[in-house]
Protein backbone atom coordinates (compact mmCIF):
# COMPACT_ATOMS: atom_id res chain seq x y z
CA UNK A 1 0.00 0.00 0.00
CA UNK A 2 1.36 3.19 -1.04
CA UNK A 3 -0.52 5.70 0.32
CA UNK A 4 -4.31 5.46 2.27
CA UNK A 5 -6.58 8.24 0.53
CA UNK A 6 -9.94 6.79 0.32
CA UNK A 7 -11.39 3.92 2.37
CA UNK A 8 -12.83 3.19 -1.05
CA UNK A 9 -9.49 2.13 -2.56
CA UNK A 10 -9.24 -0.93 0.08
CA UNK A 11 -10.36 -4.31 -1.17
CA UNK A 12 -11.65 -7.24 1.00
CA UNK A 13 -8.36 -8.41 1.62
CA UNK A 14 -6.26 -5.54 2.29
CA UNK A 15 -8.80 -4.56 4.73
CA UNK A 16 -8.66 -7.34 6.97
CA UNK A 17 -5.26 -8.00 6.10
CA UNK A 18 -5.09 -3.70 7.66
CA UNK A 19 -7.01 -5.32 10.56
CA UNK A 20 -5.41 -8.29 11.45
CA UNK A 21 -2.21 -5.80 11.49
CA UNK A 22 -3.64 -3.47 13.73
CA UNK A 23 -4.79 -6.97 16.36
CA UNK A 24 -0.89 -7.03 16.52
CA UNK A 25 -0.21 -4.09 17.42
CA UNK A 26 -3.29 -4.01 20.17
CA UNK A 27 -1.10 -6.68 21.74
CA UNK A 28 1.95 -4.79 22.11
CA UNK A 29 0.10 -2.64 23.88
CA UNK A 30 -0.54 -5.05 26.57
CA UNK A 31 3.57 -5.06 27.20
CA UNK A 32 5.21 -3.00 29.64
CA UNK A 33 7.04 -1.17 27.01
CA UNK A 34 4.84 -0.59 24.59
CA UNK A 35 7.28 1.03 21.80
CA UNK A 36 8.65 -1.01 18.89
CA UNK A 37 11.58 0.10 16.76
CA UNK A 38 10.02 -0.55 13.60
CA UNK A 39 9.94 3.34 12.18
CA UNK A 40 13.04 4.16 14.10
CA UNK A 41 15.04 6.71 12.33
CA UNK A 42 12.00 8.19 9.77
CA UNK A 43 9.85 11.14 10.43
CA UNK A 44 6.64 11.84 9.66
CA UNK A 45 4.25 15.17 9.84
CA UNK A 46 1.06 15.46 10.91
CA UNK A 47 -0.16 18.57 8.59
CA UNK A 48 -3.28 19.61 10.18
CA UNK A 49 -5.19 22.74 8.64
CA UNK A 50 -8.25 21.63 10.12
CA UNK A 51 -9.23 21.54 14.14
CA UNK A 52 -8.31 18.06 15.67
CA UNK A 53 -8.14 16.56 19.16
CA UNK A 54 -8.34 12.74 18.89
CA UNK A 55 -7.49 12.17 15.21
CA UNK A 56 -4.17 14.80 15.87
CA UNK A 57 -3.48 12.93 19.42
CA UNK A 58 -4.43 9.74 17.98
CA UNK A 59 -1.58 10.02 14.73
CA UNK A 60 0.76 10.63 16.89
CA UNK A 61 0.55 8.29 19.78
CA UNK A 62 0.49 5.41 16.79
CA UNK A 63 3.68 7.06 15.65
CA UNK A 64 5.89 7.67 18.69
CA UNK A 65 5.04 4.15 19.54
CA UNK A 66 6.95 2.72 16.31
CA UNK A 67 9.35 5.07 17.44
CA UNK A 68 9.15 7.74 14.58
CA UNK A 69 10.41 10.82 14.78
CA UNK A 70 7.44 13.16 14.71
CA UNK A 71 6.92 16.44 13.87
CA UNK A 72 3.22 18.86 14.36
CA UNK A 73 2.71 21.21 11.84
CA UNK A 74 -1.01 23.17 12.76
CA UNK A 75 -1.63 24.98 10.24
CA UNK A 76 -5.00 26.99 11.39
CA UNK A 77 -5.23 30.53 10.66
CA UNK A 78 -2.79 30.91 7.50
CA UNK A 79 -3.66 33.82 5.45
CA UNK A 80 -2.25 31.57 2.19
CA UNK A 81 -5.01 30.61 0.05
CA UNK A 82 -4.99 27.01 0.32
CA UNK A 83 -4.00 25.61 -2.90
CA UNK A 84 -0.83 28.00 -2.93
CA UNK A 85 -0.32 26.79 1.36
CA UNK A 86 -0.48 23.03 0.69
CA UNK A 87 1.80 23.52 -1.98
CA UNK A 88 4.49 25.79 -0.33
CA UNK A 89 4.05 23.88 2.85
CA UNK A 90 4.58 20.02 0.67
CA UNK A 91 7.95 21.71 -0.69
CA UNK A 92 9.25 22.99 2.53
CA UNK A 93 8.58 19.18 3.96
CA UNK A 94 9.84 17.76 1.18
CA UNK A 95 13.28 19.84 1.55
CA UNK A 96 13.14 18.94 5.10
CA UNK A 97 13.25 15.36 3.86
CA UNK A 98 9.84 13.28 5.92
CA UNK A 99 9.42 10.06 5.01
CA UNK A 100 5.03 10.46 5.23
CA UNK A 101 2.60 13.12 5.40
CA UNK A 102 -0.23 12.68 7.90
CA UNK A 103 -2.61 15.28 6.69
CA UNK A 104 -5.84 16.84 7.54
CA UNK A 105 -7.43 19.63 5.30
CA UNK A 106 -11.01 21.52 4.97
CA UNK A 107 -10.98 20.83 1.12
CA UNK A 108 -11.70 17.74 -0.14
CA UNK A 109 -9.54 15.91 -2.10
CA UNK A 110 -6.26 18.04 -0.40
CA UNK A 111 -4.39 14.49 0.31
CA UNK A 112 -4.72 13.34 -3.06
CA UNK A 113 -3.21 16.67 -4.44
CA UNK A 114 -0.72 15.88 -2.28
CA UNK A 115 0.13 12.27 -3.22
CA UNK A 116 -0.24 13.22 -6.87
CA UNK A 117 1.04 16.50 -7.86
CA UNK A 118 4.48 15.22 -7.21
CA UNK A 119 5.00 17.98 -4.98
CA UNK A 120 6.82 15.43 -2.24
CA UNK A 121 7.66 12.19 -2.94
CA UNK A 122 6.53 10.00 0.24
CA UNK A 123 3.46 8.17 1.45
CA UNK A 124 0.22 10.20 2.36
CA UNK A 125 -2.13 9.09 4.89
CA UNK A 126 -5.71 10.75 4.66
CA UNK A 127 -6.81 11.79 8.10
CA UNK A 128 -9.88 13.67 6.87
CA UNK A 129 -10.57 15.64 3.88
CA UNK A 130 -13.59 17.92 4.05
CA UNK A 131 -16.29 16.13 3.38
CA UNK A 132 -14.98 13.31 1.28
CA UNK A 133 -13.22 10.48 3.67
CA UNK A 134 -11.47 9.35 6.78
CA UNK A 135 -10.25 5.90 6.39
CA UNK A 136 -8.44 5.30 9.51
CA UNK A 137 -11.64 6.35 11.13
CA UNK A 138 -13.49 3.75 9.06
CA UNK A 139 -10.80 1.54 9.97
CA UNK A 140 -10.98 2.08 13.67
CA UNK A 141 -14.46 1.91 13.48
CA UNK A 142 -14.44 -2.13 11.20
CA UNK A 143 -12.13 -2.49 14.02
CA UNK A 144 -13.72 -1.90 17.04
CA UNK A 145 -17.07 -3.65 15.65
CA UNK A 146 -15.16 -6.58 14.70
CA UNK A 147 -13.53 -7.48 17.95
CA UNK A 148 -16.96 -6.63 19.57
CA UNK A 149 -19.04 -8.79 17.29
CA UNK A 150 -16.20 -12.13 16.98
CA UNK A 151 -14.49 -11.26 20.13
CA UNK A 152 -11.14 -13.31 19.93
CA UNK A 153 -12.35 -14.97 17.22
CA UNK A 154 -12.26 -12.12 15.57
CA UNK A 155 -8.75 -12.44 13.49
CA UNK A 156 -9.46 -13.18 9.67
CA UNK A 157 -12.65 -12.24 9.75
CA UNK A 158 -14.75 -9.70 7.90
CA UNK A 159 -17.70 -8.00 8.79
CA UNK A 160 -20.70 -9.89 6.94
CA UNK A 161 -24.11 -9.88 7.99
CA UNK A 162 -23.59 -7.44 10.36
CA UNK A 163 -26.06 -4.49 10.14
CA UNK A 164 -24.90 -0.73 10.93
CA UNK A 165 -27.17 2.13 10.80
CA UNK A 166 -25.55 5.33 10.43
CA UNK A 167 -27.28 8.45 11.68
CA UNK A 168 -27.35 11.97 11.33
CA UNK A 169 -25.68 14.73 9.37
CA UNK A 170 -24.24 12.27 6.83
CA UNK A 171 -24.26 14.94 4.01
CA UNK A 172 -21.68 16.64 5.58
CA UNK A 173 -19.87 13.89 7.20
CA UNK A 174 -16.32 11.73 5.78
CA UNK A 175 -16.92 9.36 8.57
CA UNK A 176 -20.12 8.24 7.16
CA UNK A 177 -18.75 7.97 3.11
CA UNK A 178 -15.37 6.28 4.52
CA UNK A 179 -17.94 4.22 6.55
CA UNK A 180 -19.97 3.20 3.67
CA UNK A 181 -17.42 2.01 1.45
CA UNK A 182 -15.57 0.30 4.11
CA UNK A 183 -17.94 -1.74 5.66
CA UNK A 184 -19.80 -2.90 2.51
CA UNK A 185 -16.17 -4.11 1.46
CA UNK A 186 -16.48 -6.40 4.48
CA UNK A 187 -20.18 -7.66 3.76
CA UNK A 188 -21.89 -5.45 6.57
CA UNK A 189 -25.45 -3.91 5.29
CA UNK A 190 -25.27 -0.28 5.95
CA UNK A 191 -27.92 2.28 6.12
CA UNK A 192 -27.70 5.83 6.19
CA UNK A 193 -30.65 7.66 8.66
CA UNK A 194 -31.05 11.40 8.36
CA UNK A 195 -33.50 14.07 7.49
CA UNK A 196 -34.10 14.31 3.71
CA UNK A 197 -31.97 17.66 3.78
CA UNK A 198 -29.20 15.52 5.54
CA UNK A 199 -28.71 12.80 2.92
CA UNK A 200 -26.73 12.96 -0.16
CA UNK A 201 -28.58 14.27 -3.21
CA UNK A 202 -27.69 11.54 -5.61
CA UNK A 203 -29.54 7.95 -3.69
CA UNK A 204 -27.15 5.65 -5.32
CA UNK A 205 -23.90 7.32 -5.21
CA UNK A 206 -23.26 4.67 -2.25
CA UNK A 207 -23.75 1.11 -1.80
CA UNK A 208 -26.29 1.71 1.20
CA UNK A 209 -29.83 2.17 2.10
CA UNK A 210 -30.84 5.51 2.90
CA UNK A 211 -33.75 6.24 5.20
CA UNK A 212 -35.78 8.89 6.74
CA UNK A 213 -37.59 7.36 9.73
CA UNK A 214 -34.83 6.44 12.28
CA UNK A 215 -37.32 4.71 14.74
CA UNK A 216 -38.82 2.12 11.89
CA UNK A 217 -34.86 1.39 10.99
CA UNK A 218 -34.28 1.21 14.85
CA UNK A 219 -37.41 -1.67 15.46
CA UNK A 220 -35.13 -3.13 12.89
CA UNK A 221 -32.91 -3.79 15.47
CA UNK A 222 -30.00 -3.49 13.74
CA UNK A 223 -26.44 -4.80 15.13
CA UNK A 224 -24.85 -0.93 15.69
CA UNK A 225 -25.82 2.67 15.28
CA UNK A 226 -23.47 5.18 14.43
CA UNK A 227 -24.25 8.40 15.45
CA UNK A 228 -22.73 10.99 13.41
CA UNK A 229 -22.01 14.85 14.93
CA UNK A 230 -24.08 17.27 13.65
CA UNK A 231 -21.33 19.47 11.35
CA UNK A 232 -22.19 22.71 12.98
CA UNK A 233 -18.96 24.34 11.19
CA UNK A 234 -20.03 22.85 7.87
CA UNK A 235 -23.95 23.88 7.70
CA UNK A 236 -24.41 27.02 5.98
CA UNK A 237 -27.95 26.60 5.29
CA UNK A 238 -31.33 25.47 7.21
CA UNK A 239 -31.42 21.88 6.83
CA UNK A 240 -33.50 21.49 10.14
CA UNK A 241 -35.93 23.25 11.80
CA UNK A 242 -34.39 23.76 15.26
CA UNK A 243 -32.10 21.92 17.14
CA UNK A 244 -34.80 20.85 19.46
CA UNK A 245 -36.64 19.06 16.66
CA UNK A 246 -33.63 17.29 15.11
CA UNK A 247 -33.24 15.52 18.70
CA UNK A 248 -37.04 14.58 18.66
CA UNK A 249 -36.78 12.98 15.59
CA UNK A 250 -33.52 11.98 15.01
CA UNK A 251 -31.39 11.87 17.97
CA UNK A 252 -31.03 8.62 20.11
CA UNK A 253 -32.54 9.97 22.97
CA UNK A 254 -33.22 8.44 26.30
CA UNK A 255 -36.24 6.70 25.26
CA UNK A 256 -34.71 5.18 22.07
CA UNK A 257 -31.78 4.11 23.59
CA UNK A 258 -34.00 2.34 26.34
CA UNK A 259 -35.87 0.67 23.41
CA UNK A 260 -33.24 -0.80 22.27
CA UNK A 261 -32.42 -4.63 22.45
CA UNK A 262 -29.32 -4.76 24.74
CA UNK A 263 -26.62 -6.23 22.33
CA UNK A 264 -27.17 -3.05 19.94
CA UNK A 265 -23.42 -1.54 19.83
CA UNK A 266 -23.75 2.65 20.08
CA UNK A 267 -20.99 3.92 18.18
CA UNK A 268 -19.99 7.75 17.97
CA UNK A 269 -16.66 8.56 16.34
CA UNK A 270 -16.83 12.28 18.67
CA UNK A 271 -16.57 15.05 19.27
CA UNK A 272 -20.20 14.12 20.35
CA UNK A 273 -23.07 16.62 20.89
CA UNK A 274 -24.20 15.67 24.27
CA UNK A 275 -28.16 16.23 24.10
CA UNK A 276 -28.00 16.86 20.13
CA UNK A 277 -27.16 13.85 18.06
CA UNK A 278 -26.84 11.40 21.01
CA UNK A 279 -27.80 11.10 24.96
CA UNK A 280 -25.30 11.12 27.85
CA UNK A 281 -27.25 7.75 29.13
CA UNK A 282 -26.06 6.34 25.66
CA UNK A 283 -22.79 7.07 25.15
CA UNK A 284 -22.09 6.24 29.04
CA UNK A 285 -23.68 2.84 28.74
CA UNK A 286 -22.16 -0.37 28.53
CA UNK A 287 -23.46 -0.74 24.42
CA UNK A 288 -21.44 2.38 23.97
CA UNK A 289 -18.12 1.85 22.36
CA UNK A 290 -16.99 5.42 22.13
CA UNK A 291 -14.13 5.17 23.61
CA UNK A 292 -12.81 1.65 22.42
CA UNK A 293 -12.81 3.42 18.93
CA UNK A 294 -10.48 5.99 20.46
CA UNK A 295 -8.58 3.24 21.88
CA UNK A 296 -8.25 1.17 19.15
CA UNK A 297 -7.56 4.26 16.47
CA UNK A 298 -4.06 3.99 17.56
CA UNK A 299 -3.93 0.63 16.61
CA UNK A 300 -5.13 1.41 13.05
CA UNK A 301 -3.29 4.00 12.73
CA UNK A 302 -0.73 2.01 13.55
CA UNK A 303 -0.71 -0.55 11.22
CA UNK A 304 -1.73 1.53 8.32
CA UNK A 305 1.62 3.57 8.95
CA UNK A 306 3.63 0.32 9.17
CA UNK A 307 1.98 -1.03 5.72
CA UNK A 308 2.66 2.92 3.96
CA UNK A 309 6.22 3.03 5.31
CA UNK A 310 7.76 -0.91 5.14
CA UNK A 311 5.41 -1.54 1.65
CA UNK A 312 4.59 -4.65 3.03
CA UNK A 313 3.55 -6.88 -0.14
CA UNK A 314 0.10 -7.94 0.81
CA UNK A 315 -1.03 -4.50 2.36
C1 LIG B 1 -14.66 13.19 12.93
C2 LIG B 1 -14.04 14.09 11.91
O1 LIG B 1 -13.23 14.94 12.22
O2 LIG B 1 -14.38 13.88 10.76
N1 LIG B 1 -14.00 13.20 14.15
C3 LIG B 1 -12.95 12.36 14.33
O3 LIG B 1 -12.04 12.30 13.52
N2 LIG B 1 -12.98 11.58 15.41
C4 LIG B 1 -16.10 13.38 13.08
C5 LIG B 1 -16.58 14.72 13.47
O4 LIG B 1 -15.84 15.70 13.55
O5 LIG B 1 -17.78 14.81 13.69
Amino acid sequence: MQHLLSAADLDRDTSIALLDLAEDMAETADRPHKKLPTLRGRSIVNLFFEDSTRTRISFESAEKRLSADVINFSAKGSSVSKGESLKDSAQTLAAMGVDAVVIRHGSSGAPYLLAHRGWIDVPVVNAGDGTHEHPTQALLDAFTLRRRIHQTASRGRDLAGVRVAIVGDVLHSRVARSNAWLLTTLGADVTFVAPPTLLPAQRDAFPVSMETNLDEVLRSSPDAVMMLRIQKERIHGAFFPHEREYTRIWGLTAQRFQALPQKTLVMHPGPMNRGLEICSEAADSAASTVLEQVANGVFVRMAVLFAVLTGKEDL
